[in-house]
């Protein structure tokens, strides 16, 4: 299977970022996981454009960013100007998501719809074409460390049928560990996201080989 291991940095030392990337990268990670909250969205703020633009410049592995901001279009031209290889944008934030994710994908990044665990998939059906990945987000967002929502594995079951054979990746962020990881990619998901479960361990490239193990292992929910 197609699968790539996505570290977030929320759970990163944010005084020592640049060390972090370096050793998540050296421990094999294929995307790095960077979430910006503007305290709206999110009771939770993190940073913008001009700290990922800091970031694209010691990353060697593509960005990828989970936008929980009530007004994503502002932010990505500055996104894909500093580098960005791919934009998730929260399907509750956007009045007009056909045109967000035109807008997203004009800019040459891939385009990504983002869905609450309390959103319903039907809010795809339109955009199908659209996109290059949905985030599935298996807790509420705003912070890292919180308890993986089960439901969420059904959604992923459901969301797999509903595309069908289009090439559009499964992206899991929130609660995402060695327990969770094998269910997941048995109901489809593609793309793991981690922060805790990578960040919070002190030998990353422990922690992410058990990840990639358990995942490609898989076992059913
Ligand atoms: C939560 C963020 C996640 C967060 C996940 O809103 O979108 O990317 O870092 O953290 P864990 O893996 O600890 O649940
Ligand atoms: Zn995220």
């Amino acid at each position: 299977m197609n699968l790539r291991l996505a570290p977030s940095l929320l759970s990163a030392d944010f005084a020592r970022l640049a060390t972090e990337i370096a050793e998540v990268e050296a421990a094999g990670a294929d995307l790095l996981h960077l979430d910006l909250m503007d305290g709206h969205f999110v009771p939770n703020l993190t940073f913008g454009p001009p700290v990922v633009a800091a970031l694209a410049r010691v990353a060697t592995i593509p960005l990828d960013a989970h936008l929980m901001v009530t007004d994503p279009d502002a932010l990505i031209p500055e996104l894909a100007a500093a580098g960005v290889r791919r934009t998730a944008v929260h399907v509750e934030t956007c009045r007009h998501l056909h045109r967000t994710l035109a807008g997203i994908r004009e800019t040459g990044m891939e385009a990504g719809v983002a869905v609450n665990p309390a959103s319903s998939l039907t809010l795809l059906d339109e955009v199908l074409a659209d996109i290059d990945f949905v985030l599935i987000m298996s807790v509420n967002p705003g912070f890292g460390g919180q308890a993986f929502i089960r439901s969420s594995l059904a959604k992923i079951s459901r969301l797999r049928q509903l595309l069908g054979d289009r090439d559009v990746d499964i992206s899991v962020d929130g609660g995402v560990d060695a327990k969770t990881a094998g269910p997941l990619t048995a109901a489809g998901a593609t793309t793991l996201i981690a922060g805790s479960a990578v960040f919070g361990a002190p030998d990353r490239a422990r922690a992410l080989a058990l990840l990639r193990e358990a995942a490609l292992r898989g076992n059913g929910p």
